[in-house]
């Protein structure tokens, strides 16, 4: 089906905060994604996934991307771009068409132009639009469903969730990648692209919450009957955890970061058994001993803070009480020791460390939760591919953006 002359190589990229993220994998015959392998390479100038120097982010992302074509061997010239960003704005709406007093049949028409209806709203002043996702349809009796064409009604309603972003913000990005030579062939939410790393269908149908704990931005997404029901971005992540840190303690952020990674917990089980940790002498810095509590105390409250607000968010969606579906915690600083127990005891539902849904090939990424942003770009890429080459020429780039960027995809 794909690439009968050549191999057909899609390739992820995240450029975090923390760290630049490449991943490629080979698209063969028959469909199957089989990963060839992941680059990092440390990102630099790049705060909360917004770039603030161009010219050494453009460096970072260019580093990788020679790793990765040095690792895997092979020839980067496109590639699928993780968006992230405190701008990310996500929101709901709910659109109508009506068919008529004696009512008519659905045609895949009619979702067409209710899906064109979404892309035209109205956004504030410099957003546009990156994903519009289709939750459901409903009827004119009350009827909810994801396929009604053949069905007949007097009107067709639609409910979408909406992401959108600040249109220069993106562009920075994209102008960045585009530089290098390499065209940007479609991107995504990075929330959205690690939940198709890690959540089954069977989880994105029972009910699902993934929360990705980056450096500078946590973002989370919530699956509801296998649409997408909520999602949010906010501009505190493990950076803050470690600068809080490096406050308490009176040591310059990359010590901190260490201590973190080291030692770090939320769990005051790890207090316990260590009851102070050694900080060895460095440079001008003599030993010292730092209270475990000191640190526990200092990492909780940060933490506690971020799940709270998102519990806040979360509170706010009609569908929340009665949600009971599994938290999935991701990105690097779910690695901080107790963290799940944190947030199980703040959102009162059940927490896991989310878990890759394995690639064909050989290798392997367990344990890796800083990937699964690049990873999941990976199948959503996949999707795409599958949807150009099954229907011809992609035609779905939205309105709003094709006026920004020039060939860009999107899938809902
Ligand atoms: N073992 C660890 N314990 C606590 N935090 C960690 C650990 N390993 C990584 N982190 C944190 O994870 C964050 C980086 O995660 P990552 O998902 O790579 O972020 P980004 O995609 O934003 O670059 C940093 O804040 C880092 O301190
Ligand atoms: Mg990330």
């Amino acid at each position: 089906m794909f690439g009968s002359k050549s191999r057909t190589i899609l390739v992820g990229l995240e450029a975090g905060t923390s760290k630049i993220k490449v991943a490629v994998a080979e698209l063969d015959a028959q469909g199957s994604l089989i990963l060839l392998g992941v680059a990092e390479s440390p990102s630099t100038h790049i705060r909360k996934c917004e770039i603030t120097d161009f010219e050494m982010a453009q460096k970072a992302i260019h580093q990788a991307i020679l790793d990765a074509e040095a690792k895997m061997d092979v020839s980067i010239g496109e590639v699928y771009l993780a968006i992230s960003g405190a701008h990310i704005r996500s929101f709901h709406s709910r659109l109508a068409l009506d068919l008529g007093e004696e009512g008519a049949m659905i045609e895949e028409g009619h979702l067409r132009e209710l899906r064109n209806l979404v892309r035209q709203q109205a956004l504030p002043p410099g957003q546009i639009l990156l994903h519009d996702l289709l939750q459901t349809y409903i009827l004119d009796d009350g009827t909810a469903t994801a396929n009604p064409v053949g069905l007949f009604s007097r009107r067709l309603t639609a409910d979408y969730h909406l992401i959108s972003g600040i249109a220069t913000r993106l562009q920075t990005t994209v102008h960045c990648v585009k530089e290098l030579s390499l065209q940007v062939k479609g991107y995504a939410l990075s929330s959205y692209a690690t939940a198709q790393a890690v959540l089954t269908p069977e989880q994105k149908s029972f009910g699902a919450v993934v929360i990705n704990c980056g450096a500078g931005i946590t973002d989370y997404i919530v699956y509801r009957s296998g649409f997408v029901a909520h999602s949010g971005t906010l501009g505190v992540g493990g950076d803050h955890l470690t600068n809080d840190l490096a406050f308490a303690v009176k040591i310059p952020f990359p010590r901190a970061e260490d201590l973190k990674k080291t030692y770090g917990a939320v769990d005051s089980r790890k207090e316990a058994a260590y009851r102070r940790v050694e900080l060895a002498a460095e440079g001008t810095y003599e030993p010292r001993f730092i209270p475990m509590s000191l640190i526990v105390e200092v990492l909780q409250a940060r933490q506690a803070e971020i799940f709270e607000i998102i519990r806040e968010q979360l509170e706010e969606q009609p569908f929340w009480s009665e949600f009971s579906g599994t938290i999935f915690l991701t990105g690097g600083g779910s690695r901080l020791e107790g963290i799940q127990k944190l947030a199980e005891k703040i959102f009162d539902r059940p927490v896991e460390p989310a878990r890759l849904i394995p690639f064909d090939g050989e290798v392997s990424c367990e344990g890796r939760q800083d990937w699964m942003t690049v990873l999941g770009l990976l199948r959503y890429a996949r999707i795409l591919e599958m949807q150009e080459h099954g229907r011809g020429r992609w035609d779905r780039v939205g309105r709003s953006l094709r006026r920004f960027f020039s060939g860009f995809r999107f899938v809902c």
